[in-house]
Parts: C-alpha cells; structure tokens; sequence
C-alpha cells in the first residue's frame, strides 16, 4: 500500500537530525572560511546536504557547491571494497578550501577516494564533514572533521540513505527490522 510505514525501527528522528545540524553548521562556521566549497558525496547524502547547506546559510556562510557520484556498494548492504568515481564535479578546486559531505562514514574509503582527489587536483584544504560515522568499521584510517552521530555497526535507511535503492525518502533514519 503506497502510504504504509515499512518495518523500520527509528534511530534519529527528524527533530533530533534537524537539532543537531544547526550545530554542526555553527561549528563549521567557526572553523571553515565563508566561501568554502561544499562537495556533496551522491547519492546518500543528498537530504543531508540540502539541510545542512541551508543550517549554513543561517549562520552566515556563502558556500558554493557541487556534487560528486560514488558508489561502493551497487545493490550490496556491504562494501565492495572498490570506489567507483560515476559522475565528476564541474568546480575547479585549485587553491580553493573544499568541505566533502557525505552521509556514513563507513570502511572510510570512500571519504578517502573523495579527500585525495580533491588533494591531488590542488585544493588548499579538504575538510570532511559526515552524518553518521560507523566508528567500528574502519578499514582506512581516516576521520571526519565534523560529525553528526557515531553509530554502531548496523544498517541504517532514510533521510537520503538507501537499501538497494529504497527508503530514501523517509524522514527520519531508522533499520530496517529483520523479519
Ligand atoms: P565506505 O566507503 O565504506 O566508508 O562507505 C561509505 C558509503 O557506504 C556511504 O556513503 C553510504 O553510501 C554507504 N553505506 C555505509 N553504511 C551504510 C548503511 O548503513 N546504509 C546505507 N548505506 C551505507
Ligand atoms: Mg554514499
């Protein structure tokens, strides 16, 4: 039926998201200069980054922004293991300050694929920011400069986050719950 909620328990409500991106944008403003360049990690992080962006704006920042493709997971609730680069940014980042945003931080190679990209075309500085960081999980070494949440390991839908392409329009984020 088109309006039945799917058996998914919530982990953050959408209030607490929204609370919670009105800080992580005052910390960023604080930090990250006013005409930084905002790299929005596709597809997961797409609501995140329309919130986050706007919670900026609110705090005195002009960004610009542009949007990468990555994927590591195709249908999988596991990691591939490989980043594959399925659309570039149309930005030049040389000598600019580039924040990347994504939605999990997860093995950690996609934000690293995204990080030294950025590098290696000569941005001044790459700052990350992510909505949940699966601190756990890490296979690459790498943090994020701003997070929103760490979570344990399991996997997590909505607010922009799928599983094979569903949920993503819930607005909250929750697990699926195991039949
Ligand atoms: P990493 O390269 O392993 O750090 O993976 C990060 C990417 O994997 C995220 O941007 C998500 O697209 C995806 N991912 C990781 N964990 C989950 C999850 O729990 N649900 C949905 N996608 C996930
Ligand atoms: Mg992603």
């Amino acid at each position: 039926m088109k309006n039945e909620m799917p058996d998914i328990d919530v982990v953050f409500d959408a209030e607490t998201i929204a609370e919670r991106i009105e800080t992580l944008a005052a910390e960023i403003a604080e930090k990250l200069p006013e005409n930084l360049l905002v790299i929005v990690v596709l597809k997961g992080s797409f609501v995140f980054a329309a919130d986050l962006l706007r919670a900026l704006d609110r705090v005195g920042m002009r960004p610009t922004v542009d949007f990468i493709t990555l994927s590591s997971y195709g249908l999988r609730t596991e990691s591939s293991g490989n980043v594959e680069l399925t659309r570039d940014i149309s930005e030049n980042v040389k000598g600019r300050c580039v924040m990347i945003v994504d939605d999990i931080l997860d093995t950690g190679r996609t934000l690293a694929f995204a990080k030294d990209l950025m590098t290696a075309r000569g941005a001044q500085a790459v700052h990350s920011c992510v909505l949940l960081d699966k601190y756990e999980k890490r296979e690459v070494s790498i943090k994020a400069d701003y997070v929103g949440f760490p979570i344990d390991d399991f996997f997590v839908v909505g607010y922009g986050i799928d599983m094979a392409h569903l949920f993503r329009s819930l607005p909250f984020i929750g697990v699926v719950r195991k039949k």
